[in-house]
């Protein structure tokens, strides 16, 4: 993977741009653009020939492409590469069968570098720039994680599971060393660099009470971590969960028994969420990522975009890798709108593309540093090839609108679509390089 020189040096990117300014249906667009970056952040956007180049500037002229914020992935579990397409089971089944076991590899070092390798070539060759990651419970799963983050220069977000009961032996901690170990990993990587660390209890059955109270007073204790866990997803879990905790009124109540819910608080799935729970998730300003490919292929159940959308909450899309099937974000956004449309419901493309940057960075907290394209935000950019495939070209011929324009990648496009992804200002995936 090429990483970019110098990001001291001044770069324009010209091309068609899109920037979202608050909600889907906000934004600015230019036909021909232009985007300026110095010292890896953005310092002015607009019309070419309007914005200001500084002298002796890198310029890359990227056409027609798309020039679009890096995209976010809200939920993605990177020790999962290997076990993607695992077929026939749902989800209990399929963390018992094919996770657990592969899991249990990530005490080996050597084995998770070289995974969190290949999980970063992979997303930025699908123009993800930032993801809320789980590791395994292995200390060593996280610093390779974020040893690689680091050396590409990516705002990731990302943490030790935390497991004390219902998992294989070799995959349990306890409450305290769940404590200690996450709290060692706060010191030595949260806010270091661009890394943000998040406390991560797998999810409520695999953790005793008194690791999820000791998983709350982490987040209570240290300023400005995060955390991320799994919610209302399956059926059979949900019936679990009211066994193990009789005394919670919903699934996302046990959270809030531990302190759990707040800002920067991250929730996959959420699709069985009552009334309540809805009212809960917002008024706490907790954050919930819809990961569709994954809900499609275990058979979760259908998330209700629109409710969740109504209430006000912030909502991120996830690929949720190996429950999910791809890394592309067009398949994500696909499978979003497939699973909207069964809720009598058609998903706009600026909707879509709004979650993977703009919204995406408000459910992470982060939108004043990521998801949009304007001066003093971190340089992160996707650039789109709008006509990678002979069949999208076909059909961009009888695209009259923007809003055509995303919705057609959004349903036929694939990683060939991405022509180039940046990072803090550089170059760190190109589609054509040799
Ligand atoms: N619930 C608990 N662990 C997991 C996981 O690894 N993937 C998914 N999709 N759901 C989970
Ligand atoms: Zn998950």
């Amino acid at each position: 993977m090429s990483v970019a020189p110098d990001i001291n040096a001044p770069l324009a990117l010209k091309g068609q741009v899109l920037t979202f300014k608050e909600d889907p249906d906000q934004y600015d667009y230019w036909e021909k653009g232009c985007v300026v970056i110095e010292g890896g952040f953005i310092s002015a956007v607009g019309e070419a020939g309007r914005v200001a180049v500084p002298d002796g500037a890198h310029i890359v002229d990227h056409g027609d492409d798309l020039i679009l914020p890096g995209f976010i992935d809200g939920h993605v579990h990177y020790p999962q590469m290997s076990v993607i397409a695992s077929y026939g089971a749902k989800l209990i089944d399929w963390l018992n069968t094919y996770t657990f076991p592969e899991e249990a590899k990530f005490s080996d070092q050597n084995y998770a570098k070289a995974t969190a390798e290949f999980f970063f070539s992979e997303s930025l060759k699908n123009g993800y720039t930032t993801g809320a990651v789980f590791c395994t419970i292995h200390p060593e799963s996280v610093d390779a994680f974020f040893t690689e983050a680091e050396r590409l220069g990516l705002r990731m977000i990302a943490g030790k599971v935390l497991m004390d009961r219902h998992a294989p032996d070799d995959l349990c901690d306890t409450a305290q060393t769940a404590y200690d170990q996450s709290k060692a990993l706060i010191e030595k990587w949260h806010n270091n660099g661009r890394c943000l660390y998040a406390i991560t209890p797998r999810f409520a059955p695999t953790s005793t009470p008194e690791q999820l109270a000791a998983a709350g007073a982490l987040y209570q204790e240290n300023d400005g971590v995060y955390v991320q866990s799994h919610v209302s997803e399956n059926v059979d879990e949900i019936e679990w969960v009211a066994d193990l905790f009789p005394k919670a009124s919903s699934y996302l109540d046990v959270y809030n028994g531990f302190n759990l819910l707040g800002p920067r608080t991250l929730y996959g799935h959420g699709i069985y969420f009552s009334g309540e729970d809805i009212k809960l998730a917002v008024e706490t300003d907790t954050s919930i990522v819809h990961c569709p490919t994954s809900n499609l292929f275990l058979g979760s159940g259908l998330f209700e975009y629109e409710k969740l959308r109504d209430a006000g909450a912030r909502l991120a899309l996830g690929t949720d890798v190996g429950g999910g099937t791809s890394l592309s974000p067009f398949a994500t956004m696909k499978a979003a709108y497939e699973i909207a449309q069964f809720r009598n419901y058609s998903l706009t493309p600026f909707e879509a593309f709004h979650m993977l940057t703009l919204g995406g960075a408000k459910a992470l907290h982060l939108d004043d540093k990521i998801g949009k394209i304007s001066p003093g935000f971190e340089a992160d950019l996707t650039v789109i090839d709008l006509n990678s495939t002979d069949l999208i070209r076909h059909r961009m011929k009888r695209v009259d609108s923007l809003a055509n324009t995303l919705f057609a990648q959004i349903i036929l496009a694939d990683d060939r679509a991405i022509r180039a992804t940046y990072a803090n200002g550089s170059l760190v995936y190109e589609r054509d390089s040799k």
